[in-house]
């Protein structure tokens, strides 16, 4: 299993991080038996897992059963971050302490935290409490009220040096890591090459340290949902039809089960 101190050492090295969201005891077995470095149980899980239309109807026990389904099947083979959901890191520091301890307890090895402006106290605390913090800047989902949808970020002069400063002070915080998501792919690589912590991006481009998928949409479950950043490495939803078209037509024509397959 990957451990905090090796994410630098991979930085330094040039060695990319892989990371892939995962929400379920099935597929984190199947993951942990793959390369995959690192399992984000995503506040997308409120979206892919409970049909929601944004992930500020995650909640910090909705997240906690999702990392305790996640760590069950992952047999502790590979790094588990969790995401501190919608205004979990925004009421009191002591909230927020809460929340991570619930969801380290739960299984996760580290926290996800969307923006530094307003989290910086809270990010030291842990930080300094021994609960690894990635940050999660750019496209930060839980705001998307505020950004007015689902919007590249940092595309202004002005927000690319906002967002050179708030990875900066992530840092400086002491995240172990950092998420970029949707900015411009010459804003990530700057930002990169200024960070020492490793940079994962997910829409930032190819010059960053690492890079991330939701699981459900790398293997092609929504086929309709097509944003350039995304490359699907399966043809899922087509795959999974034939798959329960094959068993119903067994069923009705009396194919399934056979003798073999009876007791
Ligand atoms: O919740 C999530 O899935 C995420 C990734 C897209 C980075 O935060």
């Amino acid at each position: 299993m990957m451990t905090v101190p090796e994410f630098k050492t991979k930085k330094t090295n040039r060695t990319k991080i892989s990371m892939i969201t995962c929400y379920d005891s099935s597929f984190a077995r199947i993951l942990s038996e793959s390369p995959i470095d690192i399992l984000l149980v995503g506040d997308s899980s409120s979206m892919v897992m409970q049909g929601q239309d944004s992930t500020i109807h995650a909640t910090p026990e909705s997240i906690a059963f999702f990392v305790k389904s996640v760590a069950m099947g992952a047999l502790g083979k590979t790094f588990i971050v969790a995401d501190m959901p919608f205004l979990s890191t925004r009421k009191t520091l002591e909230n927020g302490v809460e929340c991570a301890e619930l969801l380290l307890k739960a299984g996760a090895h580290a926290v996800k935290i969307e923006g530094i402006r307003g989290n910086e106290k809270l990010v030291s605390h842990l930080v300094e409490s021994g609960i690894p913090v990635m940050g999660h800047l750019g496209l930060t989902p839980q705001f998307v009220n505020a950004f007015g949808g689902m919007k590249v970020q940092a595309k202004s002069p002005e927000e690319q040096t906002l967002l050179l400063e708030e990875g900066k002070r992530f840092q400086d915080c002491g995240a172990f890591s950092l998420v970029l998501e949707c900015v411009p792919a010459p804003i990530a690589s700057r930002l990169t090459s200024h960070l020492t912590i490793p940079t994962i991006g997910i829409g930032a481009g190819a010059e960053v340290d690492g890079q991330v998928l939701v699981l459900q949409d790398l293997l092609g479950f929504n086929p309709d949902f097509k944003p350039r950043f995304l490359r699907s490495y399966l043809d899922g939803k087509r795959l999974f039809l034939d798959a329960f078209r094959a068993y119903h037509r067994d069923v009705i024509e009396h194919q399934f089960p056979t003798e073999k397959e009876s007791y």
